[in-house]
């Protein structure tokens, strides 16, 4: 976005800059737990929560501004009507139906496309500039959907993909390696969802490629067992969290804080969030995650992650499913 655009009053001296402002569509379990750790993360500024409940979200607002004293300052706004969101920076879209204990994400494809064409037009009237973060599963499709609807260009709408599934496989790696798990990298490619994959071959432990990885402190290597074991853990995880207590919100929640820091802060990060493919390793008009460059603009260049053969054909295989699903939909 323009520089310009930020710009509200001028002094005698120099432009005085607004505060960077976050709005969170959705004050449900994920929207309402962005909310507290973008705040948490001193992420933004100014946040901004929106949601149709008009007594569940000025609540929520409330409940986190009391809060504010013991975080970096910030102001906090709920309300029902789509205004407070207006010149928003960066808007998350977490609105939508759950998943049921034994649904799958793709399930709730019918529900949240039709909320997306209801609500995004009238996001983006009011806040033109923003980077919108799609975060309502099926998160590819709905992105692909959310794309079509407002005609904003794959820069400025993505999804927020395989970042969360991307710290599940760091974390069990972690934990069977004893190593910190910011200490391992690592990414899952391609669909939010059944048909996601690790990217094995390009993952590391500290400066160690971790197929090269021969175990410490009693541990062994990732053998192809092992690897097979974390991926399919990787897959269950959100069915294993809505079992236990309904729905996933913490981890989400911190992955789109992330998401939400490398855009307000113009970080250039490299995250596996969900865009628009055009020609990536002969992969078109789909979206899901590749590690992707996210900054002020929203997601930048889809890196072009060295692949084994195996990687390469699952990814394929994920982004045939996607399409497929978008497609059963009109788009
Ligand atoms: C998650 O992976 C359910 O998509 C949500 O936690």
């Amino acid at each position: 976005q323009a520089d310009g655009d930020r710009q509200e009053q001028t002094t005698n001296e120099r432009p005085v800059r607004r505060p960077s402002k976050l709005a969170i569509v959705g004050a449900g379990a994920v929207g309402s737990t962005m909310a507290y750790a973008a705040l948490m993360r001193g992420a933004a500024r100014s946040v901004a929560l929106y949601d149709v409940n008009k007594a569940k979200v000025e609540a929520e607002a409330l409940d986190l501004g009391h809060g504010i004293q013991f975080m970096q300052m910030a102001e906090v706004v709920g309300s029902d009507e789509i205004e407070v969101c207006a010149d928003a920076d960066i808007i998350m879209f977490t609105a939508g139906a759950k998943q049921k204990p034994g649904q799958s994400r793709l399930d709730l494809a019918e529900g949240t496309i039709g909320l997306v064409r209801k609500v995004l037009p009238q996001l983006v009237e009011v806040a033109p500039h923003a980077v919108y973060v799609m975060v309502t599963n099926p998160v590819d499709v709905v992105t692909y959907a959310a794309l079509k609807i407002s005609g904003l260009p794959s820069n400025q709408l993505f999804g927020s993909g395989t970042v969360l599934d991307s710290s599940r496989l760091r974390y069990l790696i972690g934990q069977y390696t004893g190593v910190a798990v910011q200490s391992v990298h690592g990414y899952i490619a391609g669909e939010h969802g059944d048909s996601e994959l690790p990217l094995w071959s390009s993952a590391s432990i500290g400066a160690v490629p971790l197929l090269e990885w021969e175990g410490q402190a009693g541990t062994g290597p990732l053998t192809q067992e092992v690897r097979d074991r974390i991926a399919h853990e990787v897959v269950e995880s959100a069915y294993k969290i809505i079992e236990g207590k309904g729905a996933t919100n913490y981890a989400i929640a911190l992955a789109g804080s992330r998401i939400i820091e490398a855009v307000l802060k113009d970080e250039q990060n490299i995250l596996p969030v969900s865009t628009l493919l055009e020609n990536y390793y002969g992969i078109d008009d789909v979206c899901l995650s590749v590690p992707t460059i996210v900054g002020a603009h929203g997601a930048g260049a889809r890196m072009r992650t060295p692949m084994s053969v195996d990687e390469l054909a699952g990814l394929r295989a994920s982004a045939v499913r996607l399409k497929a699903v978008a497609r059963q939909f009109g788009f």
